[in-house]
């Protein structure tokens, strides 16, 4: 399974979106991960299905990575299938159907997921796993960019690593939150194949040479 790197667009200068994405195309990033957010399950509102669809005018090839952190995420599915999504995430705590939500998302022809929050173990997933394409490990709480890594989280990325090999399953091990530089070939060598940065990816103002220096970490785990 490959390594994926999946900048996300809240780190980035909303007023400068549609360069930066065309910049991280012409740089090989093949995902995108576009975080939605409703001020109720997280304090912090982001992304709907209307800017989603503005983005996929200025894009039409990336995988639109959809991370929904949402309090009733079934009432948003289709219309974020219609704006472009092509995998949405939804977070196990937020879905008492988590069954049925995997299976409507499914079902639009679209991929699947299901994240945990710090605190959610894995547990949670023990009776959907067959059918996910990703499992996103929050490594912040979810709600907001630029926060530090839960270091006890390397703990449970290693161990979902561990089920996905015991049981052979082939979904993604996604990590969303405090990647940077120095902390992408830890999540690596526990796991982690899809990996979500945010603040690391753009602050420095280069995408170019930000791009180069991750892919000199990553290349190292082809
Ligand atoms: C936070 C979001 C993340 C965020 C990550 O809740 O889910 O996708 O953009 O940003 P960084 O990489 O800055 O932690
Ligand atoms: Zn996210």
């Amino acid at each position: 399974m490959g390594i994926k790197i999946s900048p996300s667009i809240l780190g980035a200068n909303f007023c400068n979106l549609e360069k930066d994405i065309h910049s991280l195309e012409s740089h090989g990033i093949k995902s995108l991960h576009i975080d939605v957010m409703d001020g109720n399950f997280v304090p912090n509102i982001a992304f709907g299905p209307d800017q989603i669809k503005m983005l996929r005018g200025i894009s039409k090839d990336l995988e639109f990575d959809v991370h929904m952190m949402v309090k009733k995420p079934d009432m948003f599915i289709e219309a974020l299938v219609e704006a472009g999504a092509d995998t949405i995430t939804v977070h196990a705590e937020t879905c008492p159907h988590l069954y049925k939500t995997i299976y409507t998302i499914k079902s639009f022809g679209i991929k699947a997921g299901v994240s945990l929050n710090p605190a959610t173990s894995i547990e949670a997933i023990k009776h959907v796993k067959e059918m996910l394409n990703k499992v996103l490990i929050m490594t912040v709480e979810p709600g907001f960019g630029g926060q530090t890594f839960i270091p006890f989280m390397g703990h449970k990325i290693k161990e979902l690593h561990e089920l996905k090999m015991a049981k052979g399953l082939d979904f993604d091990i996604q990590v969303d939150g405090g990647i940077n530089i120095n902390n992408i070939s830890k999540v690596m060598e526990l796991g982690a194949n899809d990996i979500v940065i945010g603040s690391a990816m753009f602050e420095g103002g280069d995408i170019s040479k930000t791009l180069a220096e991750f892919n000199k970490v990553v290349s190292k785990f082809y």
